[in-house]
């Protein structure tokens, strides 16, 4: 039988630890305040903001909120974004994606201050990763680290194969798991040989973006399998890019979807407005 890996309740125990520090960081004084805007009305992005926002509720962080119509130009974001830059009583600036199509997302991205980007997007950032630097990272990536080493799966030595090359998640996962010691191989579209190369893996990291994509065929006898994924099902259902019920029994350790890495998304970015506040202001 493998472990299963509960995402919905580690994520609980970090809110539960960040709930007690942001109340005896206001007895002394000190609140910590997220900027989260959405331009247009994408309703997948509304989910994601109102989590956002609910997340920051529970836990005593601040939340600002700027939705903003969908013919926002890209002078005006940019303007907002420099006056949330200057504005002292704002640690993290958040600005969901996807943004509309005459919305230069590098350019937004790329304007938010390094010491404000509680994404890990900014070139800044993501140079820290790769330099072991201190800096904010990616939250998907860092989520699935908490994760592995809340269960006390141990990284060093491992052979560690992330399927998926992506800003986001494939290329900070990889540096993060670099970051631990694992001897790590990234896959992507263009592999050869990707079944093989995932038969060797102690721990694998699937960001494919494909429903079930993963079966046994894919998975080494006792391997921890950690699926970033999220799809429906033919059948309405939630489901990873991981065929959970055929891989299930063959690994020492596996994530669901939902209630895997998903809630650990939303935690590692309220972390990170802590983390701004503490080290920035
Ligand atoms: N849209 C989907 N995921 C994310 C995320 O992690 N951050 C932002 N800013 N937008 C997203």
């Amino acid at each position: 039988m493998a472990q299963i890996i509960n995402g919905k309740e580690i994520a609980q125990t970090i809110k539960d630890e960040m709930r007690i520090e942001v109340e005896e960081l206001k007895k002394a004084g000190k609140s910590c305040c997220l900027a989260v805007i959405q331009v247009g009305d994408d309703p997948a992005s509304s989910v994601y903001v109102s989590n956002k926002k609910k997340a920051c509720a529970y836990i005593g962080i601040d939340s600002l909120s700027y939705e903003l119509p969908e013919e926002t130009t890209e002078e005006e974001l940019l303007a907002l974004i420099d006056k949330l830059n200057l504005d002292e009583a704002v640690h993290g600036i958040l600005c969901q994606l996807p943004l509309p199509r005459h919305i230069n997302e590098k350019t937004i991205l790329n304007r938010i201050s390094p010491k404000k980007d509680v994404d890990g997007f900014h070139p800044q950032n993501v140079g820290a990763l790769v330099v072991g630097d201190f800096g904010f990272v990616s939250c998907t990536p860092a989520g699935v680290i908490q994760l592995l080493k809340r269960s006390n799966v141990e990284m060093e030595g491992k052979n560690c194969v992330v399927i998926g090359r992506s800003n986001i998640v494939g290329k900070p996962m990889a540096l993060l798991m670099l970051r631990e010691n694992a001897t790590v191989t990234i896959c992507h579209s263009k592999t050869k040989n990707l079944k093989e190369i995932c038969k060797e893996a102690d721990i694998l990291i699937v960001a494919i973006g494909k429903p079930k994509f993963i079966n046994k065929d894919y998975v080494k006898e006792g391997a921890v399998v950690i699926d970033v994924g999220i799809h429906r099902d033919e059948n309405n259902k939630l489901c990873g890019d991981v065929d959970y019920a055929d891989v299930e029994p063959l690994c020492s350790a596996i994530t669901p979807v939902p209630g895997g890495v998903g809630p650990m998304t939303i935690c590692m970015l309220m972390k990170n407005c802590l983390e701004a506040m503490k080290y920035y202001s």
